[in-house]
């Protein structure tokens, strides 16, 4: 326990009940360690603004939600109804409620640009693995309570589209069709779904997800904030121990950060007030209707976010499954000619090569579809062990890596673009080169990451006043 301070008696009230606090909750210590005196390099740019703005969605997201609950019924007979009641009668209730559907879409947004600030100056190499893996397990519990969430307002698209992605479970071998019936609840989507999901998206997945963030906030404060230069600062320390290149979060990055707050409620009031529904993206027509059991709409697809995946999804046809297989033939010859290891491993490649390209000619393409969408999320978790680039930075990376890069965010919004539309012979072509693309780029990194003229990295960060 920490000894006891005293305070004079003539002290301030304010100074003395704080006192009394600090005696009893470390409240001033963790406020300098986690504000006034967390130091956190000086050359922050615009990139470093969406971990707060992401902090502050999380908070919109949850108060918006409790509101919410106050009037939603989670039934399936009344469900539709409290979201029209919420819109109509409740006294301010569709504002509430285009806060929560824009604050979805605001969420993505905000977490996509954060994730991609991390790529771009290699944030997840070590020694902040951690907050990466942790950031990896965020998204994917954002991803859950979106879809779950999608479900409660109980129009077309809800159901169809729960309908859909549950029965994509259901082509696991053996466990799957007993697996969709768990997540049901029942042989379609119904009632019981819609409560357990609905229990799933008010506290389970909130619970994890601010879990989350608190560790994903703890490792960062550990090991202390990356920078655009991919130098780290605690290398050089003055006299006292602070980073020569580190200036105070607050009050200089609160402010940094008020401002970036300011930005973003400015945008996203606008899209609140004037185009809730952003022309069908972040609230899509079809969900103006009541889910409909007897009445499959022509066209379902998921909302923008999920989209690229689910363009990965179609992409994996029967025709497709042959490219896949040619890929891990490629894959272990490669492992087996090029990897340094004993032959005792290089028997293991091609053992497990053959089980797998005898699984994929066994087993249907939809399944292997699955495997592809949910492959594309998990193999971000280990971007920090695929990366083994001379510098952090891609500002002292070779320029084509810049290309590269921008190629790889091109191809990711093609594939979102493609997965909002109708599937068609072309769209299934261009996702399957998109597809292969995108698992290129992570599997190869390995190899590509290490090519190319680096520039110097410099030993201390640079930064010009302004
Ligand atoms: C609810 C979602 C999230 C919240 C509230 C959040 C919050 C934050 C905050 C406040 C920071 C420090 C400020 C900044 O660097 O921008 C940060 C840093 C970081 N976050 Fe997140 N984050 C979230 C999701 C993610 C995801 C999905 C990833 C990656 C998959 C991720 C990876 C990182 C990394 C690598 C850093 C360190 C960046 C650096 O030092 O350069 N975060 N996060």
């Amino acid at each position: 326990m920490a000894e006891f301070k005293e305070i004079s008696p003539e002290a301030p009230a304010a100074a003395r009940l704080m006192n009394w606090v600090d005696n009893r909750f470390p409240a001033s210590k963790l406020y300098k360690e986690h504000m006034s005196e967390y130091y956190a390099p000086k050359n922050f740019n615009f990139w470093y603004v969406f971990g707060s703005l992401a902090l502050l969605v999380l908070v919109i997201q949850i108060v918006t939600g409790i509101f919410l609950t106050m009037h939603y019924k989670p039934d399936a007979a009344q469900a539709f109804g409290s979201v029209e009641y919420i819109m109509r009668d409740v006294p301010w209730g569709w504002l509430i409620r285009y806060m929560h559907s824009t604050g979805a879409s605001a969420f993505f947004v905000v977490v996509y640009l954060h994730m991609f600030r991390g790529l771009l100056y290699g944030s997840y190499r070590k020694p902040r693995e951690l907050i990466w893996i942790f950031g990896c397990a965020i998204f994917l519990a954002l991803m859950a309570e979106a879809f779950m969430g999608y479900l409660l307002p109980w129009g077309q698209m809800s159901y169809w589209g729960a309908q859909v992605i549950v029965n994509l479970f259901a082509a696991i071998p053996f466990i799957g069709p007993d697996l969709a019936l768990l997540i049901r609840g029942d042989y379609v989507v119904g009632d019981a779904t819609l409560n357990r999901f609905f229990a799933f998206h008010v506290i389970a997945v909130p619970l994890v997800l601010l879990g989350l963030v608190v560790a994903h906030l703890i490792a960062l404060h550990e090991v202390g904030s990356n920078n655009p230069d991919g130098v780290e600062i605690k290398k050089h320390k003055d006299a006292s121990g602070k980073p020569l290149d580190g200036i105070p979060f607050h009050p200089y990055y609160t402010v940094h950060d008020i401002f970036a707050v300011s930005v973003f409620l400015m945008i996203f009031s606008a899209i609140i007030f004037f185009a809730p529904e952003a022309g069908g993206y972040f609230l899509e027509y079809n969900n103006f209707i009541p889910a409909d059991s007897l009445k499959t709409p022509l066209h379902i697809a998921p909302v923008w976010y999920f989209t690229p995946y689910y363009s990965m999804l179609r992409a994996i046809t029967s025709e497709m499954m042959y490219a896949l297989i040619a890929c891990v033939l490629a894959g272990a010859v490669l492992g087996v000619l090029k990897a340094r290891m004993a032959g005792l491993f290089k028997a293991i490649i091609v053992g497990a090569a053959v089980v797998l390209i005898a699984a994929m000619l066994m087993i249907d393409a939809k399944f292997w579809g699955v495997v592809v969408m949910g492959g594309a999320v998990i193999i971000l978790f280990f971007l920090p062990w695929l990366d083994n680039s001379a510098a952090k930075s891609i500002r002292y990376r070779p320029t084509w890596h810049s290309w590269l890069y921008g190629i790889f965010v091109v191809n990711f919004l093609v594939l979102g673009y493609l997965g909002i539309n109708p599937p068609s012979v072309i769209n299934e072509r261009v996702s399957q080169v998109g597809t292969l693309f995108y698992f290129g780029f992570f599997l190869l990194m390995p190899w590509w990451s290490r090519l190319g003229t680096f520039r110097p990295v410099p030993e201390r960060v640079t930064f010009a006043a302004h």
